[in-house]
């Protein structure tokens, strides 16, 4: 298999879901894979993503916790620069219950020409052990395509 290379980029009020990127990075490069940097989606690294074969992408959920949720800042999201060609991975961290977050973000996503294969709802409580199946899973859906 190839190893991929991978950029990373966040949105985060409190730093739950940059240290969920930090730690998709780390588990990421267990893995095999390359890193070629973690930037958040307000200042992204653009060499990073232009580096990258594959964009994880991770946002927090904001809403009134049962309803109305939604993937913070998705029109940053739609705002990155144009990545056709390039693969992406979602991710929303989030505290009580994500609702259809980690849809809305994947419509964001796509629309700046990403193709989204893969993604996850992480519950800010579980950040290790979920970052980890996310990396693990995301390594092996790629090595079979
Ligand atoms: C204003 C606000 C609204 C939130 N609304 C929701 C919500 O509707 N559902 C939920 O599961 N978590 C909700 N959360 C929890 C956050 O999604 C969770 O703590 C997340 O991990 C924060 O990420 P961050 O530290 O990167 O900002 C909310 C948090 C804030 C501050």
């Amino acid at each position: 298999m190839v190893a991929m290379k991978a950029a990373i980029l966040y949105q985060s009020l409190t730093g739950t879901t940059r240290e969920a990127g930090e730690l998709i990075a780390v588990n990421l490069q267990q893995e095999g894979w390359g890193i070629t940097g973690v930037s958040s989606v307000a200042k992204p690294e653009l060499r990073s993503i232009q580096d990258a074969d594959l964009i994880v992408v991770g946002t927090w959920v904001h809403g009134l916790f049962v309803v109305g949720q939604m993937p913070f800042g998705v029109a940053n999201l739609e705002n990155l620069p144009a990545m056709r060609g390039k693969k992406a991975a979602t991710f929303c961290t989030y505290g009580l219950n994500p609702g259809k977050s980690l849809a809305k973000m994947d419509d964001a996503v796509r629309k700046t020409g990403l193709e989204v294969v893969d993604g996850m709802a992480i519950h800010r409580g579980k950040l290790r052990s979920r970052t980890e199946a996310f990396a693990a899973q995301l390594t092996s859906k790629l090595a079979r395509a």
